[in-house]
C-alpha cells in the first residue's frame, strides 16, 4: 500500500467510526477507477475495447452485521448515511443519489444469490467523481465484494462481471460492460482487451516507457445526469443503424451485434453500403463504430510491439472520430486534446462516455512532466479549479483489479 492509500484507509475507518460507534471495521474491498486507451461506445455494440484500470480506487471498510441491513456511511460529507434492507425488491432513491450504486450492487446479487447478510461500512474514494474515470462502477464492484464477503460466498470472476454490468443498469443507464470488467479484472502493468458475449479479457503489457496523462475538463459528465439521455439515445442510434445496414448487406441473416455483422463482412464495404442506406446522424454513429472497431485491432498489436507513435495517431483518429461522427465531445475536451499534442504527446483522446469528463494522452517518459506543465498553464491556471489540481491532472498507472481481505 502507498502512503496514500494508508493515509485512505484510515480516513475510512474514522468515517466508520464516527456513524456507526466505537466499532472496529474488520475487512477493506477496494476497486479500481479506469481509463479506456481506446475502443470508445463499441462495447454495447459488443466490439472489443481496450482500457486499464487506474492508481485511483474506492475503498470501503466493512463490518458484518447479524441482519440484512446495509448501512453505508462515506468520507465525503455531502454523501450522506445510507441505510436500507437487502430485500428482493429495492426501490431505487432520488435519481442522482449516490445510494442508487449501492443498491445497484445489491439488487443485482440479489437476483442471483438470495438473502444478502447486511454490513455496516464506510466508503472513501480516489477516483474523481463524475470524471469518466468509472468512479460508479468501481463503487458497484466494491460493494458487491464486500457483499459477497458478508454472504461467505465465492462467485466467477467472469459471471460476476456480467452480473454487475447488468446491473449497474438499475440507475438507468443502459451501459455496456466495459467498466465493471475492467474494475474486477485490470492488471498491474497491462491494458486489457476485453471481448463480449462472453466476456473475455486478455491482458497485453504496456512498454514501461509509456505514459498515459488524465486531464479532467472540469465539466462533470454525471452518469445520472443529462449525459444518461444522451448515452441512451447513442445506443439507440447505433441499433437503428446496423438494423438498416444489415437489412442491405446480410439480407435474411438474424444479426444482433456489429461484431456478428463485421465478422461476415469487411469492414469497407460496410462503410461502403452504409452510406447508401444512412444519412446525417445515423451515417456517422456507424461510421464511428466500424472505425473504431478496427482502430482497436491496430491499437492492441501497436501497444504488443511498442509503437508508441502509431498508438498515439490511432488515439488521435479515434477522439476526431468521437468529436464528429459520434458527437460526444464537447470544447473543453477539444481544448484539452489540442493542449497535450501541442505539448508533445504522441497522441489524445477523451475517455469514457465523454459528454466532459476527462481526456487520455499518451506520451513517452521523457515528455511527461511538459505535457503535465502545460495543461496546468495553459487550462487549468485559466479556471477555478475545485480542490487540488492532482486530482484533476495525473499521471494513470496501469494497476490491479478489485480485491478483499480481512483487516
Ligand atoms: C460508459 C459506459 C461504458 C462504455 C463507455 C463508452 O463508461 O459505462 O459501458 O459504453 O461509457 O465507451
Amino acid at each position: 500500500m502507498t502512503a496514500f492509500d494508508t493515509q485512505r484507509l484510515a480516513e475510512a475507518q474514522t468515517a466508520f467510526r464516527r456513524a456507526f460507534g466505537n466499532t472496529r471495521p474488520t475487512h477493506l474491498a477496494r476497486a479500481p477507477g479506469r481509463v479506456n486507451l481506446i475502443g470508445e461506445h463499441v462495447d454495447y455494440a459488443g466490439l472489443p475495447v481496450l482500457p486499464m484500470a487506474i492508481q485511483r480506487d474506492v475503498m470501503i471498510v466493512f463490518r458484518i452485521r447479524p441482519d440484512a441491513t446495509a448501512r453505508f456511511a462515506n468520507c465525503i460529507e455531502s454523501f450522506a448515511l445510507r441505510s436500507f434492507d437487502l430485500r428482493p425488491s429495492m426501490p431505487p432513491y432520488p435519481n442522482g443519489d449516490w445510494g442508487n450504486y449501492l443498491k445497484a450492487a445489491a439488487q443485482g446479487l440479489t437476483s442471483r444469490h438470495g438473502t444478502l447478510t447486511g454490513i455496516d461500512a464506510a466508503v472513501c474514494s480516489s477516483v474523481p467523481v463524475a470524471a469518466g474515470l468509472s468512479s460508479s462502477s468501481a463503487l458497484v464492484i466494491a460493494t458487491a465484494l464486500a457483499l459477497l464477503t458478508a454472504r461467505d460466498v465465492t462467485t466467477d470472476v467472469s459471471e460476476l462481471m456480467e452480473l454487475m454490468a447488468r446491473a449497474e443498469r438499475y440507475v438507468g443507464t443502459e451501459g455496456g460492460g466495459m467498466d465493471q470488467a475492467i474494475a474486477l479484472g485490470g492488471r498491474r502493468g497491462c491494458a486489457i482487451r476485453i471481448d463480449f458475449d462472453p466476456m473475455r479479457l486478455t491482458p497485453i503489457n504496456v512498454p514501461p516507457h509509456w505514459r498515459f496523462v488524465v486531464a479532467h475538463s472540469l465539466v462533470p459528465a454525471a452518469k445520472s445526469g443529462a449525459a444518461r439521455a444522451a448515452y441512451n439515445r447513442r445506443r439507440g442510434e447505433c441499433e437503428e443503424a446496423i438494423a438498416a445496414v444489415a437489412k442491405r448487406v446480410r439480407a435474411g441473416e438474424r444479426i444482433d451485434s456489429y461484431a456478428e455483422l463485421l465478422e461476415g463482412t469487411d469492414s469497407e464495404r460496410l462503410l461502403r453500403e452504409s452510406e447508401r442506406v444512412l444519412s446525417g446522424t445515423l451515417r456517422g454513429r456507424f461510421r464511428h463504430v466500424v472505425s473504431e472497431a478496427s482502430r482497436v485491432v491496430k491499437a492492441e498489436a501497436a501497444m504488443a510491439r511498442g509503437d508508441l507513435e502509431q498508438f498515439g495517431q490511432l488515439m488521435n483518429a479515434s477522439h476526431k472520430s468521437l468529436r464528429d461522427d459520434y458527437e460526444v465531445s464537447c470544447k473543453e475536451l477539444d481544448q484539452l486534446v489540442e493542449i497535450a499534442l501541442r505539448a508533445g504527446a504522441c497522441g489524445a483522446r477523451l475517455t469514457g462516455a465523454g459528454f466532459g469528463g476527462c481526456i487520455v494522452a499518451l506520451t513517452g517518459a521523457d515528455r511527461a512532466e511538459g505535457v503535465l506543465g502545460l495543461l496546468a498553464d495553459e487550462f487549468y491556471a485559466k479556471r477555478e479549479v475545485p480542490g487540488d489540481l492532482s486530482d484533476h491532472l495525473f499521471m494513470a498507472k496501469p494497476s490491479d483489479g478489485a480485491s478483499v481481505r480481512a483487516l
